[in-house]
């Protein structure tokens, strides 16, 4: 399929939600609440879908299109949250292209035979819109299922993604990942390039079957300076956001500790940038806005409620959500979210406490 074809078929699937807040605030508007959403709603916080997950083994589940569905509704009816995101992983498209890779629970990705060498980065398979068919299948699904909801389709960055293959899994200070990237720049870009390219057609793949919005999640970038992020990364993830330009749909660009990198990341090619905890809203709306380049709307920011003050009480979350609502203000759009994902302990009626509370309750 050629890209203009792909592009007009992501438009025909598309839904049009003229009611949707979290659309009208990803696009720079001021709807009559604030949208929210969690990263890691569907999840083990939730009863339900440790029951539903019970026996399935999380890669099992990412390709069982039912299943894929039902779990991304759960946190959408229990929550009352603007959007739901698609249940899968980042390393789905590096599994349906072939790469040898399990999800362990408890640790995460775990690659068979890391990638650290020039013949392992040419040996990388390249991934096909067939291969992740069922993520399609359920995108189709869910379309049906959320009425006015949004839904968000995502992919793993090109750094994430390379951190688990050349570590073999998670890291904690991505060294080996570091190592390739100065040692040998060369194969560190071409296996960059061959990422970007694995995410594009993974996020292609899911427009043409329906998402409303995308979300690249670069969670590690924050590990790199500005100066390396800039040499050693940026052109690979702008190479993933402005090659979606044409679906017309918000593109949400999202990393942990990226307090320094949220101009870069805007430039990217990112009509929303999230941001953690870290950093305060009405300060990254600031550094967003002095990104250069020509923009359809000026700063919407994505979150940034620390996940772990779900833990403190709900005085103190409270408290907590207006100060960010304030700060959010600072910026054109807002669109409420934690800084990172669930925690898995977390008590699920917290959650939904903070819906209420964004939306005014
Ligand atoms: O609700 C949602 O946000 C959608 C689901 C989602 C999952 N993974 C499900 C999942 C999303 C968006 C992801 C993306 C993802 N996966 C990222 C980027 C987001 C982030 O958290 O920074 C990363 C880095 C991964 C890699 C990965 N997969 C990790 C670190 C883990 C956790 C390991 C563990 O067990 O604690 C996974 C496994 C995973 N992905 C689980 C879920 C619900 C847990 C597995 C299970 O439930 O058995």
């Amino acid at each position: 399929m050629t890209d203009t074809n792909t592009a007009l078929q992501a438009r025909a699937a598309r839904r049009s939600l003229p009611e949707s807040p979290f659309l009208a605030a990803a696009r720079g508007e001021r709807p009559t609440r604030v949208p929210v959403w969690f990263m890691r709603q569907a999840g083990r916080s939730l009863p339900e879908y440790r029951a539903l997950r019970a026996g399935t083994k999380m890669l099992s589940a990412c390709f069982d299109p039912d299943l894929v569905c039902e779990i991304t509704m759960q946190p959408v009816r229990r929550h009352g949250v603007d959007a739901a995101i698609l249940f899968s992983d980042i390393v789905v498209p590096l599994v349906a292209a072939g790469v040898d890779l399990d999800i362990v629970a408890g640790t995460g990705p775990v690659v068979a035979e890391p990638i650290r060498t020039a013949d392992a980065v040419a040996a990388l398979p390249t991934l096909a819109a067939e291969q992740v068919a069922p993520v399609a299948d359920a995108v189709r699904l869910l379309t049906k299922e959320l009425g006015e909801t949004a839904l968000i389709g995502f992919a793993g960055a090109p750094f994430t993604l390379a951190s688990y293959l050349v570590e073999g899994g998670p890291s904690r200070n991505h060294e080996r990942t570091k190592a390739l990237m100065h040692g040998e720049p060369q194969t560190w870009h071409a296996l960059l390039d061959r990422l970007a390219d694995i995410a594009l057609t993974f996020l292609r793949a899911q427009l043409a079957a329906g998402v409303d919005a995308v979300q690249l999640f670069d969670s590690w970038a924050g590990a790199l300076s500005l100066r390396d992020y800039r040499e050693f990364v940026l052109p690979h993830s702008t190479k993933v956001l402005r090659g979606l330009a044409d679906a017309g749909v918000p593109r949400i660009h999202f990393g942990v500790g990226t307090g320094h990198l949220l101009g870069a990341m805007r430039e990217a090619g990112a009509d929303v940038v999230g941001v953690d905890w870290r950093t305060p809203l009405d300060e990254a709306a600031e550094r967003i806005a002095a990104a250069p380049g020509e923009y359809a709307a000026g700063p919407v920011v994505q979150g940034n409620l620390d996940p772990a003050v779900l833990f403190a009480g709900q005085d103190v979350v409270r408290a907590e959500v207006d100060r960010i609502l304030a700060e959010g203000r600072a910026a054109q759009g807002h669109v409420f979210n934690l800084g990172h994902g669930v925690l898995p302990e977390t008590d699920p009626d917290m959650i939904t406490r903070v819906v209420e509370m964004v939306h005014g309750g």
